[in-house]
């Protein structure tokens, strides 16, 4: 049901939900001892995952949200970040967590982590569902990372090919048709 394109499945909900538990046991060790970990998602791709490792993550969280947007309904990186909207809590000398679904060139997550870092927090990590090395132009790689993946153009769990197919369980590989 969609014009030009289908989706192959390349990670199942299930995997996905088995790698988040490994992930949040390694995120606890980290923070262990942590008054409050401030977990930022990064919208909108980060909405699905961000709500599922929380659920998982045995730490005192606070869930806030920044909006920072570079490839509009392109599927190229424009290379310029643009904020769209801010953290609505501070995190000068607290512990926070960057919450990305996808880094592919790095440029969102360099420039929102240079923003966060002028701010002074105590500690800050991040943390990508997927990572596309092949695809870098920034020196930049998250903390911890779910699955690296090949140059394809992928969908679901958060991600959109032009606003679509984010509400996808799985991650699909995007195959041309037309
Ligand atoms: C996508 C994705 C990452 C970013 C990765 O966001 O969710 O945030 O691009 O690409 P990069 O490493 O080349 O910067 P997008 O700008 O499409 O906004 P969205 O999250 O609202 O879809
Ligand atoms: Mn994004
Ligand atoms: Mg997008």
């Amino acid at each position: 049901a969609h014009d030009g394109y289908d989706i192959d499945e390349m990670i199942s909900a299930k995997k996905i939900a088995a790698r988040i538990e490994e992930l949040a046991r390694e995120i606890e060790a980290a923070f262990a001892g942590t008054d409050q970990l401030v977990v930022v998602g990064l919208l909108r791709g980060s909405f699905v995952f961000i709500a599922d490792l929380v659920r998982v993550l045995n730490l005192p969280v606070e869930v806030d949200f920044l909006e920072a947007s570079s490839y509009g309904n392109a599927m190229e990186s424009s290379r310029e970040v643009r904020i769209l909207k801010d953290l609505s809590g501070e995190i000068g000398g607290r512990d926070v967590l960057v919450v990305e679904d996808i880094v592919d060139t790095g440029f969102t997550l360099h420039h929102v982590l240079r923003l966060l870092e002028s701010r002074r927090p105590r500690r800050l990590e991040t943390i990508a569902l997927l990572d596309k090395p092949s695809r870098r132009e920034v020196d930049i790689a998250a903390t911890w990372t779910g699955f690296e993946i090949p140059d394809e153009f992928v969908v679901g769990y958060g991600i959109d090919y032009a606003q679509a197919d984010r509400h996808l369980p799985y991650i699909g590989k995007v195959r041309m048709t037309g």
